[in-house]
């Protein structure tokens, strides 16, 4: 990235930890095509982030290249833009070692995402999940982001960050760029799950709870047609009233590029069972392009190793500029 023609810089990760689910597409993915032309990207496999939570090593790895192939089956151009693997860049690790110091551990207690996950894994309320935050804000920091798009599940750490760049910076100087949280205002940035409305769709749910990314068309008609929603009957946008239906039309109108008050007037009048078929056509017509390719990118495994060895080497110099001036800057000898 020529410092003269510098876009602005865009970052974001998910983890490798599970299959991906419509919610992360809807909320995460899809918006990083939508944005990717008017920014320097860097699309992340946040693989250490996984390790907060128990993996087994062979699908980790097996879902760190899936992930990489996922990106790139959603149109996202590895030659444009930077896709890497997180434990390929070891200046993450060493940027959260430093921030660790500038956070307190007041601020990390009160992470809903720590509260959440501590209470899912009381076996394993392991140090790494504590200060999960401050490496993700390491992640973002490195690469001087400006953008970072998400679901709303993580405006609570895009704030963090911030606070932690700005104590950084009040101390050093102008050191790291203040990044700006890109989190979709409607609904979609929170996509629910399908049994229980009232709690966010994720990976680590109920089976019929979520919508894999390579689901087959069979399992998304049927998971969705045993959607929970409510009686009485009207296809309207009520999230408080109406969670469930509010939900299918959300997922209707991302499927398929309508607003969510198109969707409720393309279905006046008609029951229940026609918003289920229609979001799960919509889902099946978004989905099966990029199951497609993303079948094709797997079979190539030299391909996705190559894709990867590139992106950490590039990702890498602009991370070790970073980590150097705040190696300088904090005191670390530098010879
Ligand atoms: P992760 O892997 O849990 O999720 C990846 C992305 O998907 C979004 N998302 C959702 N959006 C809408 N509805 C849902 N039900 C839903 N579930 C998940 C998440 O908000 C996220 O954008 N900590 C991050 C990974 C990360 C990261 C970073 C992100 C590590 N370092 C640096 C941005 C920048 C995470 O756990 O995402």
């Amino acid at each position: 990235m020529p410092e003269e023609s510098r876009k602005p810089v865009l970052y974001s990760a998910v983890q490798p930890s599970g299959t991906l689910t419509i919610g992360n597409y809807i909320g995460a993915l899809r918006n990083f095509k939508l944005l990717e032309q008017d920014y320097d990207c860097l699309f992340c496999m946040a693989d250490l982030h996984a390790l907060t939570v128990r993996q087994e090593p062979a699908a980790l790895r097996r879902r760190t290249a899936e992930l990489a192939a996922l990106y790139i089956a959603c149109g996202l151009d590895p030659k444009k833009n930077i896709i890497y693997a997180q434990s390929h860049v070891p200046m993450h690790a060493e940027l959260a070692w430093i921030l660790n110091c500038f956070t307190y551990m007041g601020e990390l207690s009160r992470m809903t995402q720590f509260k959440d996950k501590a209470a899912k894994h009381a076996d394993n309320i392991n140090a790494g999940l504590f200060t999960y935050p401050v490496l993700m804000a390491a992640d973002i920091l490195l690469y001087q982001t400006d953008v970072v798009p998400v679901g709303a599940d993580q405006k609570q750490h895009l704030e963090i960050c911030r606070d932690i760049a700005n104590r950084f910076n009040s101390i050093y100087g102008d050191v790291f760029r203040i990044p700006e949280p890109y989190i979709s205002k409607s609904a979609a940035a929170r996509i629910m799950s399908l049994n229980d409305p009232s709690s966010k769709m994720s990976k680590s749910g109920e089976p019929d709870s979520f919508i894999s990314v390579m689901d087959t068309p069979d399992d998304i008609r049927r998971k969705l047609r045993r959607a929970v929603t409510d009686s009485d009957g009207e296809i309207r946008v009520d999230a408080e009233n109406k969670p469930g239906v509010t939900n299918l039309i959300t997922i209707c109108a991302a499927m398929s590029n309508r607003t969510p008050e198109q969707v409720c007037q393309d279905l006046a009048g008609q029951g229940y069972g026609a918003l289920k078929d229609a979001a799960a056509e919509a889902v099946i017509a978004t989905l099966a392009p990029i199951q497609a390719e993303h079948k094709r990118i797997m079979a190539d495994k030299a391909y996705i190793a190559d894709v990867l060895k590139d992106g950490a080497e590039r990702a890498s110099a602009i991370a070790f500029k970073t980590l150097r001036k705040v190696y300088k800057k904090v005191g670390l000898y530098q010879g």
